[in-house]
């Protein structure tokens, strides 16, 4: 019996010594997360990595669209698509907006760019009911694509009346977005729109009270970011405000909200090219 006692406390106390352990590698684990400052030390994965990551986990896009779409109803309401017009979209996915927007408006031209083999077979498939109204583009390289658009509409004389892109941004380096943004110049017209959603690291706008839940979860995603900057896509929540602050001139900002959407912070930012 003495025997038996002796094992049981023995065994309680082993019990104890790793719930300390646990408990403190929590702590540990708890404090790098939510009092370090990751923003600057998040690596944007290289464009190879993000195109495979496409092509491998693309099919889970339609499950983040739950988060998503709130934001992406907001914007496309603020970008005042209309029937007639031409629309090109950056990083088209699975190819879920464009069919909405396709199916909604029966004379809409759209032009999709994508870097993902995976995504455009997808895009192809949903959108082959639209025929000619859709042309997908898959690109390696889509800066140089950007490039060759103003040609593009030239020869077609048409110009692009709105340039949309959701949550492909925030898988960018800076310098990516700010060439995106001084390759619209040209093919967008003049009264055309810039319309953009993307993770962003702030939780509230101007002097709203900040939202404690949606910091927590900025703190989490650039954290895993952090740690393993693929694994998450390569999207990383940022300041799309101040990523497109030097670019932004030849537009005048016509709507900028950020909504917590799920507990997701997004930023949504419309702007009219100037005349
Ligand atoms: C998070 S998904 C968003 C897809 C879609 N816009 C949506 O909201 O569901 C990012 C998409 O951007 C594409 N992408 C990533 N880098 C790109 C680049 N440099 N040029 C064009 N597309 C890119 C990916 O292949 C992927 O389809």
């Amino acid at each position: 019996m003495k025997h038996l006692e002796g094992e049981g406390s023995a065994k309680s106390s082993i019990t104890g010594f790793w719930s300390i352990v646990f408990v403190a590698i929590l702590a540990v684990v708890s404090g790098w997360i939510f009092t370090v400052d990751h923003e600057k030390f998040i690596h944007v994965p290289p464009q190879s990595q993000v195109q495979k990551y496409y092509d491998l986990f693309g099919f889970l896009l339609d499950w983040a669209s739950v988060v998503e779409q709130p934001a992406v109803r907001i914007m496309i309401d603020k970008c005042n698509i209309e029937d007639g017009m031409t629309v090109v979209e950056f990083g088209y996915g699975r190819g879920t907006l464009a069919r909405d927007l396709l199916t909604k408006f029966p004379n809409l031209n759209y032009i999709g760019i994508d870097v993902s083999k995976g995504m455009y077979e997808t895009a192809k498939n949903r959108l082959k009911e639209f025929g000619n109204r859709a042309q997908l583009h898959l690109v390696n390289d889509s800066i140089e694509t950007m490039k060759a658009l103003p040609g593009h509409f030239v020869y077609k004389g048409l110009s692009v009346d709105r340039f949309i892109s959701t949550f492909v941004f925030d898988a960018l380096p800076t310098t990516t977005i700010r060439d995106i943004i001084k390759q619209t110049n040209y093919p967008v017209r003049d009264g055309g729109k810039i319309c953009l959603t993307s993770l962003t690291s702030r939780s509230q706008i101007g002097n709203e009270k900040p939202k404690f839940y949606a910091n927590a979860v900025i703190k989490v995603w650039q954290a895993v970011s952090r740690a393993c900057p693929i694994c998450l896509g390569g999207c990383r929540p940022i300041d799309l405000k101040m990523q497109l602050e030097r670019t932004w001139h030849a537009y005048q900002t016509t709507f900028h909200d950020i909504i917590v959407s799920y507990g997701v912070p997004v930023e949504i930012f419309v702007g009219t090219k100037k005349h």
